[in-house]
């Protein structure tokens, strides 16, 4: 059952207000709604009222209740036929939250005795708590009234300001919250028990008063100050960047530990999952630390994209998320180094996007179908969405940029949107036709972008030659021509970049241009070249293509040295090692590109004026095996494994281990546990040499790290440290530290996570009797999806060659655990399951275990849709 972009069809009927009572417990709630409903047309369609899993105890029309015959009850839908074009429906349902493992809808966090009571509504929660309309493009008045155990539970918080609390009989409380911003049901959220505030004033920067709660259980309130601090600078930042202010008297931020993804922008109560709000040194690495900061910034972001102007459907799902990532992206660069988060976004692309891209789910930014909207929350929908935005903002300059969201956030404001109303706003600023860009929303594949250059000496000429080429992804056999556009430099051999003139122009126009290729080959062609420079194409990725240009060991090295432009200087070095890495798998045994590899980052490592040290970490490291197994074909995950390690290696020896050792010393030295941003790239730097030395000198690099684990002033370097130990470690030292790091960290779950998925991670022949074990731990369980991530995904995601065993082991585990997580959370069930992707690519005799156990998944009786639909997509 297919629900298709192609079907649009405005609702038949508004909600212009609802009145929502919870009398709120753990087992059941009893849920009231009263909808003012308005037909949109004169003569009233019959009303079709989307709710799941509701226990319905009354209805009423216009205060009469309705016996069984005034509406009919489906499986997923109420109907009521000759309604009079506007009227009141009141329902009373009940609703079992302890129950809910799904964590969609309303639900509890924690245990019955201690925890709390929650909601998560997007995309389709809502009709799992009242009958509704649940659909982005009905926007309605909320009030709310909670009603609830005043010991049990003292803090009551719904969306939208509050307008009054008091006492009822029994020991029981209310408290009524009314938003004043009409809004989709997804937005809807409420949260009940007992939790703690750590609570700041704010006024924005047109004036309004605002209170900001940070919520947490006792435990973890104390880990909630480096969020709050997040929390103000973004909001500064998208007063100055985006001119948009928060617009409610109180801003709530809740964490929860049972949560299906990373966080959810619910109009005036963000909920988190504690990951991505919970920090502090001594459990949150810098990583961390950023990630928090970053979703800080993305939900806060969604209060302007997404909430005041939401989307008219869930095709449109990338118009808020592509633009939020967009945003959160642009907001770390800002607060830390423009290159770095560059470099981490791409790679993140690379890594999540393309192999998507290139396999059987991939679907196009904005899809045209899908049977379980869930499964949508995809890298392509944020990823790949943002970098079309970051190519429309590139596109029309800043300037239009800003007057384009400013007219986009006025014209749409308290309205739902698509993608072409933002490219309609952004184009009219502009004064550019924008139109062509709306190809790329339409069309799934990751385009090859082929450049052929060459050098005519004698006329001076340089002629570049660009072609894109997309190949058939499912459902789409053809493919059309996109805007591509490529932002380059020519370097000389001396390392200068050289003036830009293009033939038919008068004058060069600098030293850095941008190049649109609109058809499906061009030639562009440079004047007064006197010898071939050296190309350096599509910087800072300007756009969402795999480039394809042969390029000698030597020019690339150059760029790897004086390439000016961050991003392509770090580029310059994957292109380096992806050719050697093609080399070492083909068996090669000495290649021109890994010595030019190993050569020149050899260079760059003994500058010891080389400052900015987290780029460097960065150009230490080799591609992900993600983005490996993608340059071989079909592959065998061992054989991808061991060239990759061959490349390490080689770089560990031509740094050597003196230098290593020497470096690690220097750093080591400097380290305080302080967190500016010098001391987080010395740290990034040190745990990548760290890494480095243990593979030239295990047993120096083992004792230092040691030492590190013992006295890490910081999550940091303690994991660092403990991730060394347990690659390079014999079984007393990998006991003895994961011993040690269980009984620091034990009672902090998402340490455990971490100390769950290091274990997780680690390949060899015994890798799958440890994921056993790690299944077999009694601080295991398949009901929390941090803790099922931190297995099960890292697993199959992380650890290549355990999970794809030659004899089919590491696929007979996941499907068994798939089969059971789905009957609780089909949710995560159906993220996890897509660690199958890429199954098709693989040698012929994992291709066929790979197929056979994901048919037997298939083939499992009572199958969530979410799961059945990655199932079946994935083998289709
Ligand atoms: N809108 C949320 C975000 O900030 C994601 C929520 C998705 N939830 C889901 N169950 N699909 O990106
Ligand atoms: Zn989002």
């Amino acid at each position: 059952l297919k629900i298709r972009l192609s079907d649009y069809q405005p609702s038949a009927w508004r909600i212009a207000s609802v009145e929502l009572v919870f009398d709120l417990d753990i087992a059941s709630t009893e849920v009231y709604a009263r909808l003012e409903l308005e037909s949109a047309s004169a003569t009233p369609t019959p009303l079709r009222l989307d709710g799941e899993g509701l226990e319905l105890i009354e209805l009423r029309l216009n205060g009469k209740r309705l016996g069984p015959l005034g509406y009919r009850v489906e499986a997923h839908a109420l109907e009521l036929s000759d309604l009079p074009a506007s009227c009141a429906l009141e329902s009373r349902v009940r609703i079992r939250p302890q129950a809910n493992t799904a964590l969609e809808g309303l639900y509890l966090s924690g245990s019955a005795e201690r925890g709390f009571l929650l909601t998560q509504c997007e995309a389709q929660g809502f009709r799992h708590i009242t009958w509704f309309l649940d659909r982005p493009d009905v926007l309605t008045r909320y009030s709310v009234e909670l009603r609830a155990d005043a010991a049990r539970f003292p803090v009551l918080l719904a969306g939208g300001n509050a307008v009054g609390s008091g006492m009822l009989a029994e020991g029981r409380h209310w408290a009524r919250f009314e938003d004043p911003h009409p809004k989709p049901s997804y937005l809807f959220a409420l949260v009940a028990g007992r939790l703690e505030c750590l609570s700041q004033p704010y006024i924005t920067a047109d004036g309004r008063a605002v209170t900001l709660n940070l919520w947490a259980e006792a435990d973890a309130i104390g880990q909630c100050h480096y969020a709050l601090g997040a929390l103000q600078r973004a909001m500064r930042w998208d007063e100055r960047s985006y001119g948009r202010n928060y617009d409610l008297d109180v801003f709530h931020v809740v964490a929860t530990h049972d949560f299906n993804m990373g966080a959810m922008e619910n109009k005036g109560l963000n909920i988190f999952n504690a990951k991505y709000l919970l920090a502090d040194a001594d459990t949150t690495t810098d990583e961390g630390f950023r990630a928090v900061e970053g979703v800080i910034g993305h939900e806060y972001f969604h209060n302007w994209s997404g909430n005041r102007v939401t989307c008219r459907d869930w095709f449109q799902l990338s118009l808020k998320e592509g633009f939020t990532v967009f945003r959160d992206q642009s907001f770390s660069a800002d607060m830390h180094s423009q290159a770095l988060k560059r470099i981490e976004d791409v790679a993140t692309l690379r890594r999540m996007q393309f192999p998507e891209d290139a396999g059987p789910l991939a679907h196009p930014v904005r899809p045209a179908e899908y049977a379980e909207i869930n499964n949508f929350y995809t890298a392509t929908v944020y990823e790949k969405g943002a970098e079309l935005i970051r190519m429309l903002a590139a596109r029309v300059g800043p300037q239009a940029f800003r007057r384009g969201t400013d007219l986009y956030f006025a014209r749409h404001d308290g309205s739902a949107a698509t993608v072409e109303d933002l490219l309609a706003a952004l184009g009219e600023a502009a004064a550019v036709d924008l139109t062509p860009y709306l190809a790329w929303y339409a069309q799934a594949g990751t385009p090859r972008l082929s450049a052929r250059c060459h050098h005519e000496p004698a006329t001076r000429r340089y002629v570049l030659r660009l072609a894109q080429h997309t190949a058939p992804t499912p459902g789409q056999a053809v493919k059309h021509t996109l805007p591509i556009p490529v932002k380059l430099a020519l370097f000389a051999r001396d390392g200068r970049m050289l003036p830009l003139r293009l033939a038919g122009e008068a004058d060069a126009v600098g030293v850095e241009r941008v190049l649109e290729l609109t058809d499906a080959a061009a030639e562009f062609v440079f004047e007064d070249i006197d010898e071939a420079p050296i190309p350096s194409l599509l910087r800072g990725f300007s756009a969402p293509v795999i480039l394809e240009c042969a390029m000698p060991p030597g020019d690339l090295a150059l760029l790897l040295q004086h390439d000016a432009d961050g991003f392509n200087r770090w580029e310059a070095g994957q292109h380096l090692a992806s050719d050697a890495f093609r080399a070492a798998h083909a068996g090669a045994a000495q290649y021109a590109a890994l010595a030019a590899w190993t050569g020149a980052l050899g260079a760059l490592f003994a500058q010891t004026d080389f400052s900015d040290a987290a780029l460097l970490a960065e150009l230490l490291a080799p591609p992900a095996i993600s983005e490996l197994e993608a340059l071989v074909e079909p592959h065998d995950p061992d054989a991808v494994d061991a060239a990759r390690r061959r490349l390490e290696q080689a770089l560990a020896q031509a740094l050597g281990a003196s230098a290593l050792a020497a470096r690690y010393t220097a750093l080591h030295a400097a380290e305080q546990g302080a967190h500016d941003a010098p001391a987080q790239a010395r740290r990034r730097l040190k745990r990548r040499v760290l890494e480095l030395w243990a593979l030239v000198d295990a047993p120096a690099a083992l004792a230092a790290a040691e030492a590190q684990f013992a006295q890490a002033a910081g999550m940091s370097e303690r994991l660092a440290a403990l991730r060394v130990l347990l690659r390079h470690g014999d079984a007393g030292m990998r006991h003895g530290t994961l011993t040690a790091f269980r009984a620091r960290h034990g009672q902090q779950p998402l340490v455990m996570d971490t100390w769950f998925a290091v274990q997780a991670e680690v390949a060899g022949v015994d890798a799958l009797d440890t994921v056993r074990a790690l299944l077999a731990d009694a601080a295991f369980t398949l009901r929390n999806p941090n803790r099922v991530r931190a297995v099960l995904g890292t697993f199959a995601r992380q650890n290549r060659t355990a999970f794809h065993r030659a004899d089919g082991a590491g696929y007979a585990l996941l499907v068994a655990q798939l089969q059971a997580l789905d009957q609780l959370n089909p949710q995560t069930a159906a993220a996890l399951a897509q660690a199958f992707n890429g199954w098709a690519r693989l040698e012929p005799k994992r291709r066929a275990l790979a197929e056979s156990h994901l048919r037997a998944l298939a083939a499992t009786p009572g199958l969530s849709r979410n799961l059945a639909d990655i199932v079946q997509r994935s083998l289709a």
